[in-house]
């Protein structure tokens, strides 16, 4: 009130210059107390967890946690685990939401062929015992849900969606598998559209009780180190074991930094021993791929 007094014998001029200053000062308090109340604006706080293994001490399962959003919309915690570094291997937990997971089965059913695989003399599909499975492709950028997943996969793998495949959907039933194999292609045929595939992302859609898991028996490790180990089929248990969990997501490289293949990338779906297994499959090029 002083000030005011003394500002008012001064000038009127002065007068409405620190009103206009005291309004402001109580607008900017009310912003910024909206802002917090709202959760758009956050008070910093430490966060002294630093407990980080060495990076290749798969000894222990090293936990990176990306994005622990707390029950986004009651789907789990998001985080990311690295499981192997030969294959380079990540498990993102809770990738996909239920509903997600539910609408891309929705939409693949009515669409499931029985499975092929590349002939790599020819280049052309063909029927196989070693991939008893069905499935079917989505389009990319096919719709609003599928844009959304396909741009978060290319915000986990740093690759744009331009190089990626339309996301296939696998329905293994009981006793369905896919032997061992690799993802990248030996023939020339193949990789005219987008050069090879670089890296490949697997969603789980559906739990399965009993096996059904993604193995890679050239992994390099302890592979009896997984947490899981114990809940593993015997197919599951020759070599480094994802168990399928819905809305789960296995990313593994099928090329090494330097370009070259990996072929401690090769991997294979164990059969199904008991329930229902549903996956995605999404592959990504060195380079953009043509729709
Ligand atoms: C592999 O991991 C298991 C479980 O952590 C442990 O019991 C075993 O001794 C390890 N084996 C080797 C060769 O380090």
């Amino acid at each position: 009130m002083a000030k005011i007094r003394h500002s008012r014998l001064q000038s009127r001029k002065s007068t409405s210059s620190s009103t206009l200053i005291f309004t402001m000062l109580v607008f900017f308090f009310f912003v910024v107390v909206t802002l917090v109340t709202l959760g758009i604006l956050s008070v910093p706080s430490s966060s002294g967890d630093s407990s980080t293994p060495k990076a290749n001490d798969l000894s222990s399962i090293v936990r990176n946690s990306v994005d622990r959003n707390h029950g986004d919309e009651g789907n789990g915690e998001r985080w990311v685990e690295v499981i192997s570094w030969e294959p380079r291997a990540f498990v993102y937990h809770n990738f996909l939401t239920k509903e997600e997971c539910e609408y891309l089965v929705n939409l693949a059913k009515p669409h499931m062929k029985k499975s092929t695989v590349v002939d790599s003399e020819t280049g052309k599909s063909k029927d196989s015992r070693v991939r008893t499975s069905s499935g079917t492709f989505l389009a990319r950028g096919r719709d609003k849900v599928i844009r959304t997943i396909e741009k978060r996969i290319a915000d986990f793998t740093f690759i744009p969606v331009e190089h990626g495949e339309g996301l296939q959907i696998l329905h293994y039933e009981v006793g369905q598998k896919y032997e061992p194999h690799y993802d990248y292609f030996l023939d020339e045929f193949n990789t005219q559209n987008g050069g090879q595939r670089m890296a490949t992302l697997l969603m789980y859609l559906t739990d399965v009780e009993e096996g059904g898991e993604t193995v890679f028996p050239a992994a390099k490790g302890n592979i009896s180190s997984v947490p899981w180990w114990n809940e593993l089929s015997d197919c599951g248990k020759k070599g480094l074991s994802v168990k399928p969990k819905r809305g789960d997501a296995l990313l593994f490289w099928s090329m090494k930094p330097d370009s070259s293949l990996d072929p401690s990338s090769l991997h294979g779906g164990c059969p199904v021993i008991k329930g229902n297994k549903w996956s995605s499959t999404k592959w990504m090029r060195v380079n953009e791929y043509k729709a």
